[in-house]
């Protein structure tokens, strides 16, 4: 099938921070042949979309944009309790996590309703709730950039990190991901319940042994209740990284405010949650014109309608500002800027 280029189009659609800028060239993909053909379109640069749930774009977009609509979902090898399934890149992240559910496949579950499409989520290494992609992940398929040939990635080749892979770094922008190949349960699934909320949800609920899809639905409940529907109000979830410090600056925190919540980390470091470190400057629920930090969970910022994304940008700025003076910690961002 050929492929259909189109010109001067709005992005308003395509991203969930809900930003009105335009692409001078736009194409949705829905094969591998057909993400060559546009990677051979001679326009440049080439900006490739997922579910436009991790960026923040503050200016039009000269080249072209792809965005990726491969779909499909097929288990591919069954063996002992495991099924391996593919899943194609413009696959929206959960709905793969709602057909694993519903086809009693585990190791999702904990990662119900992230925003955003299968493809992106290894760039990321997303996570939630105690799991991240590297727990299932198997391996993935992708296309060069520079040759249209395609290659695939071991778990250890994506070099996945806390919201980090080789993707972010060494091979950024080098490398389209096509598919993502998941290692599930088929039974005797292992249950993830170490992050309080779902624990607290569950019982709340009266429900002592929980299977698979009372744990997502256990998560969605928390989501919904912490975190702004995109749908509503523009966002891309957490705007920043949690730090990772040493302990040292951790104690001097103690000094005066003796509840920090912190992580430890395998390393003898620590995490500390953003949330927090910008509640205490004072930014949750503030509005800054049509942007701000969210009322329920400040790590993420929020498009309460028409923000630009300078504005988006500009509030991340005095945030990363507020926070350094207040605590010398960097905040780093967790969403692209364009
Ligand atoms: N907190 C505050 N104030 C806030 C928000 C959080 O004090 O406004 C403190 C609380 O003490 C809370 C702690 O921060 O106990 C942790 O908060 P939460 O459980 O909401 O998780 P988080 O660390 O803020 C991370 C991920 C989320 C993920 C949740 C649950 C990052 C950057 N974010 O947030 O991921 O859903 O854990 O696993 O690691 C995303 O990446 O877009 C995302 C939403």
């Amino acid at each position: 099938m050929a492929i259909t280029i189109q010109h001067t189009v709005s992005l308003l659609p395509y991203n969930t921070f809900g930003i009105d800028v335009k692409a001078a060239h736009f194409v949705s993909v829905q094969t591998e042949d057909d993400m060559r053909t546009a990677l051979r379109s001679g326009i440049s640069p080439v900006l490739v979309l997922g579910g436009g749930s991790n960026i923040l774009f503050t200016r039009d977009v000269t080249g072209l944009i792809i965005k990726n609509d491969i779909s499909h979902i097929r288990v591919v090898r069954e063996f002992k309790n495991r099924a391996w399934v593919d899943t194609g890149a413009g696959v929206q992240w959960h709905a793969l996590v709602t057909w694993a559910v519903e086809n009693n496949l585990g190791g999702l579950e904990n990662m119900s309703l992230i925003p955003g499409t299968v493809g992106a989520a290894p760039v990321q290494n997303i996570g939630a709730y105690g799991v991240e992609l590297k727990d299932v992940f198997v391996s993935l398929k992708a296309m060069n950039t520079a040759t249209g040939q395609i290659r695939s990635f071991s778990l250890k080749e994506c070099a996945f990190g806390y919201r980090d892979s080789v993707f972010k770094r060494e091979l950024k922008g080098k490398y389209i991901i096509l598919s993502v190949r998941v290692s599930l349960t088929t039974h005797r699934h292992k249950l993830n319940l170490s992050y309080g909320d779902i624990g607290k949800t569950l019982s709340e609920a009266g429900i002592n042994q929980p299977g698979i899809r009372d744990i997502s639905e256990a998560v969605c409940q928390i989501r919904r209740s912490k975190l702004p529907d995109p749908a509503e109000i523009g966002n891309c979830g957490s705007f920043f990284k949690n730090p990772e410090t040493d302990l040292t600056v951790l104690n001097n925190i103690r000094k005066t405010h003796p509840d920090v919540p912190s992580y430890p980390l395998p390393d003898g470091r620590v995490k500390i949650p953003a949330g927090w470190l910008i509640e205490q400057c004072g930014w949750k629920g503030k509005r800054v014109g049509n942007t701000g930090s969210y009322a329920r969970q400040a790590l993420v910022l929020v498009n309460y309608g028409g923000a630009t994304g300078e504005e988006v940008k500009n509030l991340s700025d005095q945030i990363i500002t507020s926070v350094q003076n207040t605590f010398g910690i960097t905040l780093e961002r967790e969403v692209n800027i364009m």
